[in-house]
């Protein structure tokens, strides 16, 4: 059997010009749901998920993609599959593979899926992990591009905890061009090997007001990633002086854009009236990951071929 499929496990598994052609498609697509264009290239085929972790907008989004385009979805939990019971990934990814066509797991350590997809005859998408969330960077970069254009040459600001959303926001940078200043609290830093990785793109710096001048996106997300739970008074604490308000924007750029992606804690990392702020993008954020992932499944699959 064919191990050879093509998986989205970070955003360096796609060149900066096929990352950009799924963007454009992405918009492309979004444009022919609203017009109510009948398009079904995933007809028959079938999507596994794998959630070890909670979701709304990946579970949705992912499901609802493939149900307008033709196809279906599965969702599985390790509460009523044998992956609950033990039974070893390696195992799963084999037997998976064969009755479905496309898989995207969300789990913990990232080193699953990338067992899993060693193992998958079928693309592999990973849905979160504690250090990548790649499917809400296509998102958040389609975003930008419908409201601002390119983002090539851009400031970006990440503010708060250097967690898998920023490792994935460090990735972005180089592959999309643009540079990233990282404010997160001393012991919040991220990922090493990925900032090593991406050290021409990416400013490492502990004051957010420093960090969001002249910035074109200001960016955060919750203190405590799912797993964390334990750790979250003492992470309020630690992150008292890093919560994102219309003051801190209104030092960034004048056309500067938030984004989060959700869900949010309000009065936490964002003030109460942040999401309701003229720059706030997050509810376009969320619904772009239907078409963005469309778009993703779309080149996994074989059904569009990037120009
Ligand atoms: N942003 C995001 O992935 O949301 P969910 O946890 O609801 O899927
Ligand atoms: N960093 C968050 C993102 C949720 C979409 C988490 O991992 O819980």
């Amino acid at each position: 059997m064919p191990m050879s499929a093509r998986h989205f496990l970070t955003l360096n598994d796609f060149s900066p010009e096929e990352l950009r052609g799924i963007l454009a498609r992405a918009i492309e697509l979004k444009k022919m749901l609203r017009e109510g264009t009948p398009y079904e290239p995933f007809k028959n085929k079938v999507l596994g998920m794998i959630f070890e972790k909670s979701s709304t907008r990946t579970r949705v989004s992912f499901e609802s993609a493939m149900i307008q385009c033709g196809g279906g979805a599965l969702f599985l939990s390790p509460r009523d599959t044998q992956l609950g019971r033990g039974e070893p990934l390696s195992d799963t990814a084999r037997v998976l593979s064969r009755m479905v066509d496309i898989i995207m797991i969300r789990t913990f350590e990232h080193e699953k899926v990338e067992t899993f997809a060693q193992y998958s005859q079928v693309p592999v998408i990973n849905a979160l992990t504690d250090s990548f969330h790649p499917c809400q960077l296509l998102a958040d970069m389609q975003t930008f591009v419908e409201h601002r254009g390119d983002i090539r040459g851009k400031t970006v600001t990440w503010v708060g905890d250097g967690n898998n959303m920023c490792n994935s926001y460090m990735n972005a940078a180089r592959q999309f061009g643009f540079h990233l200043n990282i404010a997160c609290p001393p012991g919040f830093e991220p990922d090493a090997a990925v900032l090593a990785n991406n050290q021409a793109h990416v400013t490492l710096m502990h004051d957010p007001k420093a960090a969001v001048r002249a910035s074109h996106l200001v960016v955060t997300d919750v203190w405590a990633s799912m797993g964390q739970e334990q750790e979250q008074q003492a992470r309020i604490a630690a992150f008292a002086n890093y919560q994102v308000s219309p003051a801190l924007m209104d030092l960034a750029a004048d056309d500067a854009l938030f984004m989060h992606c959700l869900p949010a804690h309000r009065g936490e990392e964002v003030s109460a009236e942040m999401l309701d702020d003229p720059r706030a993008v997050v509810w376009d954020e969320a619904e772009n990951r239907l078409h963005a992932q469309k778009a993703l499944m779309e080149v996994l699959l074989g059904t569009y071929r990037l120009p």
